[in-house]
């Protein structure tokens, strides 16, 4: 049976394109899921007090004991899915800042990528991603405007995870109808992915 993990980040709760768009995907490719609902319960910002928690090497003391074991579960999660489905609202042209704490956590070097002599190596490998993007205007994706697909891709694509389907409602921003429509229609085509 497929497993997803589902990293949820908006906080827009049931009025969520982003969220829409996954209950979509989940409701037409059926399997196990773990969800991880970042606006319900966010990873905390890294800090000087966490941040040896996350790093290769967990030296002693609470709080780094604390960030480690969430980093550690957080990356357990990763490894055991075959499909990672994120939710990925624009805010303020990049990601949520809640999903970014959550790559600080996850993006450990020697866990889920390594430097070696030709370069970085994603460890993360075998996996695909599917994105739910929503947005309130309507971008060029390559003007360099709009940031969090780009950031995301590379983020992903740095883990070792570089198949992934995307998925865009956009135009959210411009009046109810307009938003019903954009979200139908990706819903649809989420829903129509192999
Ligand atoms: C804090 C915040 C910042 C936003 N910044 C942008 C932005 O930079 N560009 C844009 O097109 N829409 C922006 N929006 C609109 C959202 O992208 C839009 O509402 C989208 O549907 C959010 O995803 P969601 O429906 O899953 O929450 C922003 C919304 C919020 C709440």
């Amino acid at each position: 049976m497929t497993s997803h993990l589902v990293i949820r980040s908006s906080a827009n709760g049931a009025a969520s394109i982003s969220n829409r768009l996954i209950d979509a995907w989940l409701a037409a490719h059926p399997g196990a899921v773990t969800e991880r609902n970042l606006d319900a319960a966010p990873v905390p910002h890294v800090t000087a007090a966490s941040l040896a928690g996350i790093g290769r090497v967990a030296p002693e003391g609470r709080d780094f004991a604390e960030a480690r074991a969430l980093a550690d579960r957080l990356i357990a999660e990763v490894m055991a899915a075959d499909v990672l489905v994120f939710g990925l609202p624009l805010y303020n042209f990049g990601m949520p800042s809640t999903l970014k704490s959550w790559f600080d956590y996850v993006l450990r070097a020697g866990t889920t990528f390594r430097y070696t002599a030709q370069g970085p190596e994603g460890l993360v490998t075998g996996k695909r991603a599917v994105i739910a993007h929503a947005r309130g205007g309507k971008y060029d994706d390559s003007a360099g405007i709009a940031l969090a697909l780009p950031h995301l891709r590379t983020l992903l694509g740095f883990m070792g995870v570089t198949a992934v389907d995307v998925v865009t409602a956009e135009g959210i921003a411009f009046g109810p109808e307009a938003a019903e429509a954009a979200a139908a229609e990706a819903s649809a085509r989420i829903a129509a992915l192999a």
